[in-house]
């Protein structure tokens, strides 16, 4: 069956679970996909390059379907920065697997926080003397070296992101600190290196908006 771009994406979103399309216009091919795995690093399966991949494009909430709220690429309670959208959860009982899973399973990815733009994040969490703890997509390597988990690329350690000393992967507590955490200290939040077993903290989960072309 042909289908237009339009009727295409207008299928997925009556389509329960669907979250992409696939679509070639020259001949009008429509695959709807239930996974969005932009953010891992795998391409979506896509039957040959002249498709186009295209994210659906919500609302997931009456507040998103209301004029005021029409324009917004990110979900409302969402912040946009660098061109992506930031979920920011100041509390919780996450270990950093149950963080990168619960962001996952809403089709992003932990936070990856590698640009100027993406850290002024830091200087949005919550007011003086907040408890808030969030898991970021940074773990230790076998080899010892800090990365971004999802892409694998080395944790700038020269970045004023980083509290004072830190990361120092301290060995004792709750044991190795082979995750990455932001956490308060005094007025401002920093990265610090953690355990990542820790079940008290939230997250902050990273977003593509909601465009309808992807990739
Ligand atoms: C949304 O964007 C359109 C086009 O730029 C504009 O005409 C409209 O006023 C905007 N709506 C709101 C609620 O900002
Ligand atoms: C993380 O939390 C989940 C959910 O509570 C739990 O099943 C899992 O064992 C925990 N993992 C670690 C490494 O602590």
């Amino acid at each position: 069956m042909a289908l237009s771009l339009l009727s295409c994406l207008s299928l997925c979103a009556l389509v329960p679970g669907c979250r992409t399309v696939n679509h070639r216009i020259e001949g009008g091919n429509c695959e709807l996909n239930e996974a969005d795995d932009r953010w891992d690093g795998i391409l979506p399966p896509v039957s040959d390059q002249s498709f186009g991949y295209y994210r659906r494009v919500i609302p997931t909430s009456a507040l998103e379907t209301d004029a005021a709220h029409a324009n917004k690429t990110c979900h409302v309670d969402h912040v946009l920065l660098d061109n992506t959208c930031l979920e920011i959860v100041a509390t919780g009982n996450h270990n950093h697997s149950s963080a990168l899973e619960t962001c996952h399973r809403r089709y992003g990815r932990l936070a990856i926080l590698d640009t100027p733009e993406l850290l002024t994040v830091l200087g949005l969490l919550g007011p003086y003397g907040s408890a808030g703890k969030y898991y970021i997509d940074i773990v230790r390597k076998n080899d010892g070296i800090l990365v971004w988990g999802a892409t694998q690329v080395p944790v700038d350690l020269t970045t004023p992101a980083w509290l004072s000393g830190q990361p120092d992967d301290y060995q004792y507590g709750a044991g190795p600190e082979d995750c990455g955490s932001i956490e308060a200290n005094g007025a401002q939040f920093f990265f610090m290196d953690t355990p990542c077993n820790l079940a008290d903290r939230g997250y902050i989960c990273q977003y593509g908006q909601y465009a309808t072309r992807g990739l």
